[in-house]
């Protein structure tokens, strides 16, 4: 799949001149970000599928490229251009996105899951579009490879680790869940419920979850709330290094 690797985001004005010089930067700092939704086939015209837009993983990639560090967006099929500078892996399944993020997680530093995966896929693909017959038709589906979940214990990583958890009740205890369940360092947790934020808006509120407290970013644009998150993550990274 080809796509353009010279843009940041169509739909964001540019970024404010990075406001830490480059060289003062953490240097080296490499960050995996997964992206997009997963596309389970059912038959060859027809998947499972879900609302991710993409745009939050992609605009995480571009600011952290934009503030210094180095990337490597693995992403499910969206509608936008990879910024500027990303390298980037495209791949369409929950299955396809777990090997690429097992070979390469391994070196990274911080690995923030940003996509939404789909949690079942079809428990075999028909090699022949599937012809109406009855009046109901029952899909056997199976679990996927929880990919966030295998991070630390499959896949060995020891760097910072990030997930998300888009709910539409109970945020901060849903969130918190996964923080512990998955052994991450911080869940960033946004109600998918609210109007005008979240899945395919380019808007969000989120809460940040750690271990010892929770914190509330205000209401943003995808892009000014990336650079707020970049910075929180690359903070958590040097406390995780230091302590
Ligand atoms: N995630 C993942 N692999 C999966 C499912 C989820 O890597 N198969 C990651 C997402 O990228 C996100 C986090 O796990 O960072 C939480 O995703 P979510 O779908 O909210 O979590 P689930 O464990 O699937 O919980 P739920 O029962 O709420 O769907």
């Amino acid at each position: 799949m080809s796509r353009s690797q010279n843009s940041f985001l169509p739909c964001v004005p540019p970024l404010p001149a990075c406001h830490i010089p480059p060289a003062a930067q953490t240097p080296g700092v490499k960050v995996l970000v997964t992206a997009g939704p997963t596309r389970e086939p059912i038959d060859p015209v027809r998947f499972l599928t879900n609302r991710s837009s993409g745009k939050m993983g992609y605009t995480l990639a571009g600011a952290f490229v934009h503030e210094g560090h180095s990337v490597l967006l693995v992403s499910g099929p969206t509608n936008l251009d990879v910024p500027e500078n990303v390298d980037f892996i495209p791949v369409e399944t929950a299955a396809e996105m777990h090997d690429v993020v097992s070979k390469h997680i391994g070196r990274m530093d911080i690995a923030v899951f940003a996509a939404a995966v789909a949690d079942y896929t079809p428990a075999s693909v028909q090699p022949q579009k599937i012809k109406k017959s009855g009046d109901t038709l029952t899909l056997e589906l199976v679990r996927t490879a929880d990919i966030l979940g295998s991070a630390r214990q499959s896949f060995g990583f020891r760097g910072t680790l990030v997930g998300f958890a888009a709910e539409t009740e109970n945020l901060e205890a849903n969130a918190r869940d996964k923080l512990v369940r998955k052994h991450c360092d911080l869940v960033i947790a946004n109600d998918v419920s609210q109007p005008g934020i979240g899945f395919d808006s380019d808007h969000n509120q989120v809460l940040l979850v750690y271990p010892d407290r929770t914190e509330s970013l205000p209401a943003a644009s995808k892009h000014e709330l990336s650079l707020q998150l970049v910075d929180a993550i690359v903070a958590l990274k040097k406390l995780m290094v230091e302590s």
